[in-house]
């Protein structure tokens, strides 16, 4: 308990906001400069909040990164060009907030001023993983438009299946809308570390529900410890 009351504590100082209670989604880990940090539709990143950023020596645009994702970024698109041939490339890395407004607000007048369509792909302010520097939107060189196409190129089943090697999680699979609140994105990664991302892609589940068994876990080897 004095674990989860500190957490809150921490999160309070962070600046963090929730939003609403959800049922689906775990606490976010109370360390905004850490791997863990979650960031949805509920719990958010503060206005404020900009990270350590480097440009990643990559092709493409928007290339800059948390230093640690921009190397594993790196180390992802040379390993994809050596073992299939398929250049990869930056389309959208690290976005401020107040980028990310000006996102939302193009998206929202392409979509007669739906929020609901707008919300499908694209994050509020301060609700994108994005402005922790570590999620990157991938595409191919030559092909630079998101979409659920980019699933079924080489480049894009390559992703799939080898991203968790170099740290990285896709976080919006098919069929996991209503956990994440975002519809399929087979093009964004989001950088966890090798050693987390190899046990999230062994349990095939949202970063959200994985959370909540690893802190169900974490407090279980805490009581253990104690006894
Ligand atoms: N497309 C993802 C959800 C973002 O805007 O961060
Ligand atoms: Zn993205």
């Amino acid at each position: 308990m004095a674990t989860l009351l500190q957490d809150l504590l921490s999160l309070a100082a962070a600046g963090m906001m929730m939003v609403t209670p959800p049922l689906n989604t775990a606490a976010p880990h109370n360390d905004v400069n850490g791997l863990l940090y979650l960031v949805n539709r509920q719990w958010r990143v503060s206005k404020v909040y900009t990270p350590e950023l480097r440009e990643a020596d990559v092709a493409g645009q928007v290339r800059r990164m948390r230093p640690e994702a921009a190397a594993a970024l790196e180390e992802m698109f040379a390993a994809c060009k050596e073992d299939i041939g398929v250049k990869l490339t930056s389309v959208s890395g690290y976005r401020s907030y107040q980028k990310q407004s000006t996102i939302y607000s193009n998206k929202l007048s392409k979509v007669g001023n739906s929020q609901a369509r707008a919300d499908e792909y694209v994050a509020r302010p301060g609700a994108s993983e994005h402005q922790l520097g570590m999620a990157m939107d991938v595409g191919q060189s030559g092909k630079t438009n998101l979409t659920a196409g980019f699933g079924s190129t080489e480049g894009g089943k390559w992703v799939r299946e080898h991203c968790w090697e170099y740290g990285f999680i896709l976080r919006y699979e098919d069929g996991w809308e209503d956990i994440t609140g975002y519809k399929y994105e087979p093009w964004h990664v989001r950088y966890v570390g090798k050693e987390i991302a190899a046990k999230i892609y062994e349990d095939v589940m949202p970063l959200e529900t994985w959370l909540i068994l690893y802190r169900t876990e974490s407090l279980f080897d805490l009581v253990i410890t104690q006894e």
